[in-house]
């Protein structure tokens, strides 16, 4: 940090009553940032005051405040929690004009209690606050003028707190490099309890317990990696948190409870050697783990992944063998949501492990219900019923699904409770409008975002009516939301498409018991039935088996089987364009799971020819035309599409990256508004952006296999939404795709 003569300009002095490690390590911070103001300490220690002064953290101290108050402007209360009320009132006589208090206290309550009862009254000029920060080693020694720096000081401020006391306060951490938020006080204490005092606790007890049942401590020596890890804060200083305890004891004790259940909850499942159990609240917790951490750092869902993946495809490679490609995306979601509100267990096979879906199951688990997995594919879903759900703690994060944010608007219209919906920065671009205009016509509450867009808070406790809906577009996701709400709502909901588009929910519906009538281009459902759990298998997604139809339809040599692909009739578009174009496809083994129609699909090289594509098959395609763009690269003549202004509003205008990445290569094409010419022929290798589409990524990675040169793709961590495993499958049929990490 830059020192500069004017930080803090307006603080005459500070002065810190209490040199430990807190205090000390903020006069360090003060000085490092360049505080040029006089600093002085107050110990009742003489050892620690010297100290302080050889480390020159302070310019003077002593064991009486009142020395140093006529050269202050600021004191900051650095004592044990139970003297913070004591030594206030020794302030609050002495204290000068413009002179502003804060403490760092760790619980709040009992100290503003404290004061109230020795003053009178919270003094406007004290802030009360907390610096969330703190080492195992204790005394001015420890300081560490790094210690606030990118962590977070809550303040408490009371309603009359003086605003210019107030942001002196705020200056004096955000100087040391810290993250202020403010909290009442009754808030930081409970979050407080659960979040410090609770684990803590929990430390000092296991360590204690352990040490007092072997007394040759035995144990610690073969102590490593869990007991070091969970016990490392039991190192804390005892009188301190002595003091915490008897401060925060209500907050604390509530804490404990909880904690009590979840423990009495897992020796019962441990008891009676109940694995599911255990699995179930394992698997939460560790989701809920990566989820908090991706929360605090604004990582996608999944932790472990780079974002700034690149790939490097290089150019040639062959497409053979026998794979099959993970689960289907609109019926994984689906899967869930139907699950979840069911009554009764569902079993889920085939579900997909991507982000996307990965973001649903988190979003209802976040709501009480207990999922356990995924593993392999295998999720089991303990359903709550259609109106079991429970608010969530904070806003739900559905990363970059579009899906769970349309059909979650449509489901969280129906409950009694409020709900923020919010996404990644793709998908907080999207148009929500579509969604929460229809829905308001039900009855719905919901609060958008500038120009309708993300976030969505679903306002609860409103009654739905069924409504007759005109789709304006062609959208499963605006007819799923409105079929979704219509189970919550009173009558009959009716939802009219212009041309078909995928019916997994209606079907997914029926399979849980809840009946879709369908009358020609009407869907239609009756509001107050129930969802009944079972067995979900979830065929291969046609869309990710659609790279490797085009790869193989492409690339001369080639056969390819694709094990298990769903072919409902609302999502063989792209079978229907590639067959068109000349492509050799063939459907094996066609047999029915979970109401939905699945065969096995063998891909041959052939050659392909440009056509004009016809409309009706656009929204039965609508997520392969990325990929489609290069099967027409590929074809001879020219290949027209048109009636497909939804492309330009998916993850990205999928028009205008596939057009871009086009003219890299070289490959000639002509974009209209909701169309584009792409005329067949040679191409080359070069760099081009995914701009973070998954489709948009795979789709030139398959280019790759007819290009003359390698080709880069940018932005790439995205395939993980929808297709986690596609560079290891591309790789398994000949593809030559490495991944690298920009940061590597
Ligand atoms: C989906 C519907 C389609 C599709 C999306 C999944 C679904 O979106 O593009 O990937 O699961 O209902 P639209 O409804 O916006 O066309």
């Amino acid at each position: 940090m830059s020192k500069t003569p004017t930080v803090l300009s307006e603080e005459t002095g500070i002065l810190v009553i209490g040199l430990g490690l807190i205090g000390g390590s903020l006069l360090a911070a003060l000085r490092d940032a360049g505080y040029a103001g006089r600093c002085f300490g107050v110990d009742l220690n003489p050892k620690e005051v010297a100290l302080g002064r050889r480390m020159g953290l302070i310019d003077d101290g002593g064991a009486d405040p009142a020395a140093f108050l006529p050269h202050v402007s600021l004191i900051v209360l650095a004592v044990p929690v139970m003297a913070i009320a004591p030594v206030m009132a020794q302030l609050s006589q002495r204290r000068r004009h413009g002179q502003v208090v804060t403490d760092v206290g760790s619980t709040k309550s009992a100290i503003r209690d404290q004061i109230r009862a020795a003053l009178g009254r919270v003094p406007s000029w004290l802030v009360l606050g907390h610096p969330i920060a703190g080492a195992e080693k204790s005394g001015v020694e420890a300081a560490n003028p790094a210690l606030y720096q990118r962590h977070r000081v809550i303040l408490t401020p009371e309603a009359d707190t003086d605003v210019q006391a107030l942001k002196r306060v705020e200056r004096l951490w955000r100087v040391c490099g810290a993250h202020i938020e403010q909290l009442t006080v009754e808030r930081h204490d409970e979050v407080l309890a659960r979040t410090s005092h609770l684990p803590h606790l929990l430390a000092f007890s296991l360590v204690d317990t352990l040490a007092r049942q072997d007394d040759r401590l035995d144990i610690f020596r073969y102590a490593a990696g869990g007991f070091r890890d969970f016990t490392r804060i039991a190192g804390s200083d005892p009188v301190m948190w002595r003091d915490i305890y008897l401060a925060n004891r209500e907050a604390v004790l509530e804490a404990l409870s909880e904690f009590e259940a979840g423990v009495s909850e897992l020796r019962t499942a441990v008891a009676g050697g109940d694995g599911d159990a255990m699995l179930g609240i394992f698997s939460r917790a560790s989701h809920a783990r990566h989820y908090f951490d991706r929360l605090l750092s604004q990582k996608s869902y999944q932790v472990m992944e780079t974002r700034n993946v690149v790939y490097r495809a290089g150019a040639g490679g062959q497409v053979r063998g026998n794979i099959r490609v993970p689960g289907d995306k609109s019926m994984s979601h689906r899967s869930i949501m139907l699950g979840a509100l069911a009554e009764g267990v569902t079993t889920v096979e085939g579900f997909l492990e991507g982000e996307d879906s990965l973001a649903t199951l988190q979003a209802f688990r976040e709501m009480g219900v207990a999922i356990e997995g995924p593993q392999a594919g295998r999720v089991v879903i303990h359903g709550v019923g259609l109106h079991g759900l429970k608010q969530p703690g904070g806003a739900l994060y559905l990363g970059n699904s579009g899906t769970s944010m349309r059909l979650f608007a449509g489901l969280m219209a129906g409950q009694t409770f409020d709900v923020t919906l919010t996404g990644d920065e793709s998908l907080n671009r999207r148009p929500m409008g579509r969604v929460a205009d229809p829905l308001r016509l039900m009855g719905a509450v919901i609060d958008t975002g500038e120009g309708g867009r993300p976030p969505l808070t679903v306002r609860g406790g409103q009654r739905l009516a069924g409504i007759d809906y005109d789709l304006p577009m062609a959208s499963a996701q605006v007819k799923s939301c409105l079929l979704l709400a219509g189970m919550y709502a009173t009558g009959d909901t009716r939802v009219r498409e212009p041309a078909p588009t995928r019916d997994h929910t209606e079907r997914m519906l029926t399979a849980f018991g809840y009946p879709v009538a369908r009358h020609e281009d009407v869907a239609h459902i009756a509001g107050g039935g129930r969802l009944t759990g079972g067995f979900i298998d979830v065929p291969a997604d046609i869309s990710s088996a659609a790279f490797f139809l085009v790869a193989a339809s492409i690339t001369p040599g080639a056969d390819l089987t694709l094990q298990h692909v769903g072919i409902n009739p609302t999502r063989v578009g792209v079978i229907n364009i590639l067959r068109e174009m000349g492509a050799d496809i063939e459907l094996l083994n066609e047999r029915k799971v979970s109401g939905e129609p699945v065969a096995d699909v063998r891909v041959r090289y052939a050659e392909l020819h440009g056509i004009d594509i016809p409309v009706d098959q656009v929204p039965l395609a609508i997520d392969e035309f990325p990929v489609l763009f290069i099967a027409a690269a590929n074809a001879s003549g020219t290949t027209r599409l048109r009636d497909a202004l939804e492309l330009r509003v998916k993850e990205s205008d999928r028009i205008k990256a596939m057009a871009d990445g086009l003219d890299i290569l070289g490959v000639v094409n002509t974009v209209v508004e909701d169309g584009i010419d792409i005329v067949g022929g040679r191409y080359h290798g070069g760099e081009v952006e995914s701009l973070g589409d998954h489709r948009i990524a795979m789709a030139f990675t398959v280019a790759a296999l007819r290009a003359e040169g390698d080709i880069t793709i940018r932005d790439c961590a995205n395939v993980a939404t929808s297709f986690p495993n596609f560079p290891a499958l591309a790789r398994e049929v000949g593809m030559q795709l490495e991944v690298v990490s920009e940061d590597a």
